[in-house]
């Protein structure tokens, strides 16, 4: 294990703009963001500071129904608190029933992310991301379109507690009720939603001891046999990771031997990760590692939802990849061209994939999934 990743920088960044808070919510002070010790500070945005009240604005938002075209979905539909922010579906279903492609990722220190989604190399901030389930006609999710957008704006607008947090959120502005602020307000309130105090963090801060069946799925988990490291590090174990004092941005994605469709490299439509965007034949297959951060929370698994449990996952990396055997996806993803070399057939026994699952479950958060200050103000 690279002891350098666990640097210890002690950060605390606290509110700008401060004063006039009137919609504070019970947590201790005026601290918009409380980084663990063992984390870098985040990299913010320059053009939409992080204020306490942009925080409290966008809570209130992402549980809010009445910001999609039909009044029936808000973000917090598909991004469940105790879910670590995910649904618990295979794959998400939109506002108006349509099947999204993909399966819900966990929002948990999404403010560190460099790319946003499973696959797409173009969206490179919450802001960008966030026009996507607002907005998005392929799939529909919360259904915003160009009919609706007004009424939207309205239904907010009628509502007298929105008139107070805007103000507070936007006091320079005049008529502050508008998509661009309500993106910057929900994009400010994921940048808190920081998870870093699981039992695997207290145990690198002394606070507890892992029992001895965790210690050996750590050792498997950090060592070259498991290789599962080399593509979940560092202190979000996954590896596109931006901070404050990031030089170099970093994006690689990378294909696991889920499919390969019938022996051409296909993975199932709607889901050929990078090549959607690159149209390269070597991108075919490749997603972003997801962190694994609460990953015992977050299932079902991987970027349709397809491997129902941890105990699964690890057969499957134990195997270096999917034979699907029957039906229209059969094929032998093991042989795919482009899968990673880090992704291979590697001895572990039931004890060991057993032993990883433990270490697994300890980089659960239950402080984060229970935390108040993240919870549905409503
Ligand atoms: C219909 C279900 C659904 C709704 C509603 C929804 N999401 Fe998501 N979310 C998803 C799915 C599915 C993905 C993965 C998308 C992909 O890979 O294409 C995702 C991905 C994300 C990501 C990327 C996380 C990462 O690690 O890169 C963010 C951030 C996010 N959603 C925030 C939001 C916000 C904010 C809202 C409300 C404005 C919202 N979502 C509404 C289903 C949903
Ligand atoms: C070559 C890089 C790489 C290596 C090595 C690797 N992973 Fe992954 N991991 C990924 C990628 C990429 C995904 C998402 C794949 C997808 O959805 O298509 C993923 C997904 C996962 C998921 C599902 C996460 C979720 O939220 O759905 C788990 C759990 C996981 N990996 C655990 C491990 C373990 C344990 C090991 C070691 C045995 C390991 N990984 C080795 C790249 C890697």
């Amino acid at each position: 294990m690279k002891q350098s990743i666990w640097l210890v920088l002690g950060l605390v960044l606290s509110a700008c703009g401060g004063g006039g808070t009137s919609v504070q919510d019970d947590s201790t002070s005026n601290d918009v963001m409380v980084l663990p010790a063992n984390f870098p500070a985040p990299r913010l945005p320059a053009d939409n500071a992080l204020s306490a009240e942009k925080v409290e604005l966008g809570r209130f938002l992402f549980y809010d129904k009445r910001l999609s075209g039909n009044g029936t979905q808000s973000c917090a539909s598909c991004h469940h608190q105790d879910k670590a922010f995910t649904d618990g579906l295979a794959r998400s279903i939109g506002s108006t029933e349509a099947l999204h492609p993909r399966n819900a990722q966990s929002l948990a220190n999404v403010v560190y992310n460099i790319t946003f989604t499973w696959a797409n190399p173009s969206l490179l901030s919450l802001e960008s991301q966030m026009q996507v389930p607002l907005f998005g006609e392929e799939p529909i999710e919360m259904g915003i379109n160009e009919s609706n957008m007004a009424e939207v704006l309205a239904r907010i607008g009628a509502d007298a507690r929105y008139t107070t947090l805007f103000q507070a959120a936007f006091p320079a502005l005049e008529s502050p009720i508008t998509f661009g602020n309500i993106t910057r307000a929900i994009a400010s309130f994921q940048r808190t939603l920081i998870s870093g105090n699981s039992r695997f963090d207290q145990a690198l801060q002394g606070k507890t001891q892992l029992s001895a069946a965790e210690k050996r799925g750590q050792n498997l988990f950090f060592g070259e046999k498991a290789e599962c490291f080399h593509c979940h590090v560092g202190f979000n174990f996954n590896d596109q990771v931006v901070h404050a004092s990031t030089r170099v941005l970093d994006t690689p994605f990378h294909n696991t031997g889920l499919y390969n469709i019938a022996g051409t490299g296909n993975f199932p439509e709607g889901n050929q990760g990078l090549f959607e965007f690159t149209a390269q034949a070597r991108d075919r297959g490749l997603f972003r590692a997801q962190s694994l951060r609460n990953v015992e929370l977050t299932a079902p698994y991987m970027h349709d939802g397809s491997i129902s449990s941890l105990e699964e996952v690890l057969e499957f990396y134990a195997a270096g990849g999917r034979v699907i055997s029957s039906g229209p996806n059969a094929g032998d993803g093991r042989m795919h061209p482009n899968k990673s070399d880090l992704v291979t057939l590697i001895n572990l026994s039931r004890q060991e994939q057993s032993d990883i699952v433990a270490f697994l479950k300890t980089l659960t958060d239950h402080e984060f999934v229970s935390n108040s200050a993240f919870s549905n103000p409503f």
